[in-house]
């Protein structure tokens, strides 16, 4: 039995969708925990090119238990079309379930966040409802998916939203939008708790695919440019509702440099010069645009401040270093080694560049030596073994160690 938790080291988009489709292999169970379709997961295997918003990277592992757990908030109209996608190109997502208490994330939420992001105050989000769903659930005011087995009740629960009176924005939902959400959703509705913990008593290998980075938290994170959910490892266990203590493994993906989408505050941001070889034109799957919005991502040097803090919080037991291949072509690699006393202004320390193709190679020792030194200088000042290493984007570039 093992609980695994992956999440984001950094501000988000590290690579955790190519990792959670990795190591599904090892998986019984793969659980999405928090956030909903502001994620963007890239994966690419056999199957082709897919960005998931909703539906956890496990589904592409034949026998794998999907589930899109408690804590999250889902667009219905967005799992819908997500599992169409998948279910047109030969997927199998019979063994995909979504949380009785999952929070819905509703056409007034987008609504809300698009008139929100409008103003100057906007804080750069997905525009995707995420926070104004998450908000009307602190406010005990929001449908959850099992609300959907009862129409009429569903209603009464909207009325209540209604009630709160927020001008300009139409709580309505046509009952025939209700009744098709229904028609498809409430098959795959399950009662978490007896889901979860069958799966942990019968000594299951469960993973936990998280979304966004440690950056982004809204508690830990740059606040107010964070996203309105919990990025942290320990959240797994909130959401799912078994103790901390029975995670086993806490996975960080970091990024070989960084990226970030939507303001706010980012130390070793780079000029745009250092920035448009490592971004690419878009025309590539692992360009750095946003794989939900297409934004141009804001990109940065390694920052060891961020990863010491990323793992003060979620206790990592292991790394997974995303493309180390971008790199490739870099005469000299910055790396923020700590912020000079008493400020966030980053002091670099640089490395030499490799100047070789890694894509190909299958081992740590078939890598150049500047880049057996970039890991391991990463390793030695986290304490925290890096044990796999990303050098391309497709789900097999991956070197094990
Ligand atoms: P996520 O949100 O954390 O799942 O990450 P995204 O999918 O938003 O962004 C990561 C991007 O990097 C995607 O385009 C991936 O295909 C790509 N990617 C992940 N790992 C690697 C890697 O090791 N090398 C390369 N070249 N691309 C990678
Ligand atoms: P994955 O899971 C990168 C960012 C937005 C904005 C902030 C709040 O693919 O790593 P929100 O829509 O969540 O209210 O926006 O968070 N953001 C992401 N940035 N990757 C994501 O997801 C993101 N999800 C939200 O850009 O700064
Ligand atoms: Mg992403």
């Amino acid at each position: 039995m093992a609980i695994t938790v992956i999440v984001g080291a950094q501000y988000g988009d590290e690579g955790k969708g190519k990792m959670s489709d990795y190591l599904a292999k090892d998986a019984d169970f793969v659980a999405r925990f928090q956030g909903g379709d502001n994620a963007g997961h890239t994966v690419l295997n056999q199957y082709g090119v897919f960005k998931m918003h909703l539906v956890p990277c496990g589904v592409f592992t034949p026998g794998v238990i999907n589930f899109i757990g408690t804590g999250t908030a889902v667009n219905p109209d967005v799992l819908i079309e997500e599992l169409d996608t998948l279910n047109d190109v030969g997927i199998d997502t019979s063994e995909l379930y979504l949380s009785e208490r999952a929070q819905l994330v509703l056409p007034y939420h987008v609504q809300l966040d698009e008139q929100m992001e409008a103003r100057s105050s906007g804080i750069g989000t997905t525009k995707r409802g995420i926070g104004q769903a998450y908000a009307f659930k602190l406010l005990r005011k929001n449908p959850r998916a099992g609300d959907l087995r009862d129409i009429d009740e569903f209603e009464r629960i909207l009325g209540e939203a209604n009630d709160i009176g927020i001008p300009g924005i139409d709580f309505a939902i046509p009952r025939s939008t209700l009744e098709r959400w229904a028609e498809r959703l409430v098959p795959i509705l399950r009662e978490p708790l007896s889901l979860v913990h069958g799966q942990i008593a019968a000594g299951k290998n469960l993973l936990f695919e998280g979304q966004l980075g440690v950056m982004k938290d809204i508690d830990q994170g740059i606040y107010p440019f964070v996203t309105s959910s919990h990025t942290t490892a320990s959240y797994a266990a909130v959401s799912a509702g078994f103790p901390a203590r029975l995670i086993t493994d806490v996975i960080g993906v970091a990024k070989a440099f960084e990226s970030a989408v939507g303001k706010g505050h980012f130390p070793t941001e780079m000029g745009e010069d250092e920035a448009a070889p490592l971004r690419g034109t878009g025309e590539n799957p692992d360009d750095e645009y946003g794989a939900r919005t297409g934004r141009s991502r804001r990109l940065g040097w390694l920052d060891m401040e961020v990863l010491r803090f990323a793992h003060k919080i979620n206790g990592f037991d292991a790394l997974a270093l995303t493309k180390l291949d971008k790199l490739d072509a870099l005469a000299e690699i910055k790396v923020c080694t700590h912020y000079a006393s008493g400020t966030s202004e980053p002091v670099y320390r640089a490395f030499p560049g490799w100047l070789s193709d890694t894509t190909k190679c299958k081992t740590f020792d078939a890598l150049p030596t500047e880049a057996q030194a970039y890991v391991r200088f990463i390793e030695a000042e986290l304490n925290v073994p890096v044990r796999w290493i990303g050098n391309g984007p497709v789900r097999d570039d991956v070197i094990a160690r």
